[in-house]
């Protein structure tokens, strides 16, 4: 058994390089989504984002991601419609967020947990059918944004409101987070936002969803995965340390000495670098157009200016080791200018994020392998066990 074992070994084993944080580990196939690191491009089922970002919606997005073709208007209308029937969540959910200190603790950690509570609640959450967990998936992309509107509500202090079935996915959004129907800039902006950070190849949060699924679990515990990943400062989290970042320099003639001061001392900046852009992020790239616009519309031109600045010292310092902004860098100042609080940043990430978690478990479920990478040992061997009284 053991030879027949050590046959089916891969012949490479032993010789493979250990690849840290799986750098350049190619860890499945697909057919969602492509980013050429060196040109700074992304593509979503072969468009070019920053062709459809602001053409498309969140819902035309989740579609196209999940089902791989631009949807006919009936298909969308039927899809909207089934995302708007899912949004509301049981009230014991909108309790459980009561329970804990939502207003105390990080709103991502609201965010999981009302994940996890969710899935108690749903008595078909075990069923491991491809439909079942394309529901559930649907399910949890209309719920997420409910979930993270309650969240801002109870941070707030205020009651959370019901989902408005008038309302588009991303409008929605901005109004159960404030409780009013948003401005046309406020939607605007949103949107694009949802649609940008839809999905992104195998980053941290999307793998720490496919390993998770991979051992077919439920999705609520992948999902609730891709979100405590996402959380992290060298993740999602970067917008959120980001935009503390700038209000710490406080003005742009500060820039110069607070960045020479990070350089020299190698700080990571948030905001910047990327596994895999060695190229200015193209999502970036269409953020920093619409900060210094809702900047000098907000009265807050000073905020484009420190970011802009910072951005110039960077580049000086790094660009040649082709470190340039993330989708992290800007997308901050535009929602502060929005007037949203800070530290909900990363959970709007993770509402438009879902789809793309979604979309890749759908994908890799068909072919399911469950993820089991090998470690290089490099402890002892064959030691011999010394009784406790002769230690
Ligand atoms: C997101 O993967 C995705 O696609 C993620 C994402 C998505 O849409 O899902 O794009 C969203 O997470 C964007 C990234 C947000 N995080 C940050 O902005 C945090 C700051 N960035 C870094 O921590 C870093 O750039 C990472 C985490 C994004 C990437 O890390 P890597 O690929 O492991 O790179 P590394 O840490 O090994 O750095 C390589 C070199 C090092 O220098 P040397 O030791 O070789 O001399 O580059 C330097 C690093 O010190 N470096 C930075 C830097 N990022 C890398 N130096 C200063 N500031 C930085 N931000």
């Amino acid at each position: 058994m053991a030879q027949k074992a050590a046959e089916k070994a891969p012949a490479f084993f032993g010789q493979q390089e250990y690849a840290k944080g799986l750098d350049g580990v190619i860890a499945c196939e697909t057919h969602i989504n492509y980013i050429d690191g060196a040109a700074g491009k992304m593509i979503y089922r072969g468009y070019d984002v920053e062709e459809i970002g602001e053409q498309t919606n969140y819902e035309e997005t989740a579609y196209l991601l999940i089902y791989g073709k631009l949807p006919t208007q009936s298909e969308l209308d039927d899809f909207t419609a089934k995302l708007i029937s899912y949004r509301s969540v049981p009230p014991e959910v909108i309790q459980v967020l009561k329970i804990i200190p939502t207003a105390k603790t990080h709103p991502m950690s609201a965010l999981r947990t009302g994940v996890s509570a969710l899935g108690t609640f749903n008595p078909d959450a075990e069923e491991q059918s491809v439909e079942n967990y394309e529901d559930i998936g649907l399910q949890l992309i209309a719920k997420l944004a409910t979930i993270a509107g309650a969240v801002q509500r109870i941070r707030a202090g205020k009651e959370p409101v019901e989902p408005d079935p008038s309302l588009d996915h991303s409008a929605n959004f901005c109004y159960m987070m404030t409780g009013e129907k948003p401005s046309e800039v406020f939607e605007k902006m949103m949107g694009l936002s949802l649609v940008l950070h839809a999905d992104h190849g195998v980053n941290a949060s999307t793998f720490s969803s496919m390993v998770v699924i991979s051992s077919l679990t439920d999705m609520y515990s992948a999902i609730a995965a891709g979100i405590g990943s996402l959380k992290g400062p060298l993740h999602g989290g970067a917008n959120e340390q980001v935009l503390y970042m700038l209000n710490e320099i406080g003005s742009a003639d500060k820039a110069d000495e607070y960045m020479d001061n990070a350089i020299k001392n190698k700080v990571k900046i948030m905001g910047f670098g990327h596994r895999v852009y060695k190229a200015y992020d193209p999502r970036a790239r269409i953020f920093a157009l619409h900060s210094k616009e809702l900047c000098e519309a907000a009265g807050k031109p000073e905020l484009y200016e420190i970011a802009k600045r910072v951005e110039e010292k960077v580049i000086d310092a790094y660009g040649a080791k082709g470190i340039f902004p993330n989708v992290d860098f800007y997308s901050g100042t535009i929602y502060h200018c929005l007037g949203i609080e800070t530290a909900m940043f990363t959970p709007l990430f993770a509402v438009s994020r879902v789809a793309g978690w979604v979309a890749r478990i759908l994908e890799y479920l068909p072919q399911n392998r469950i993820f089991r990478p090998r470690a290089v040992y490099l402890g002892e061997k064959d030691l011999q066990y010394v009784p406790i009284d002769q230690r």
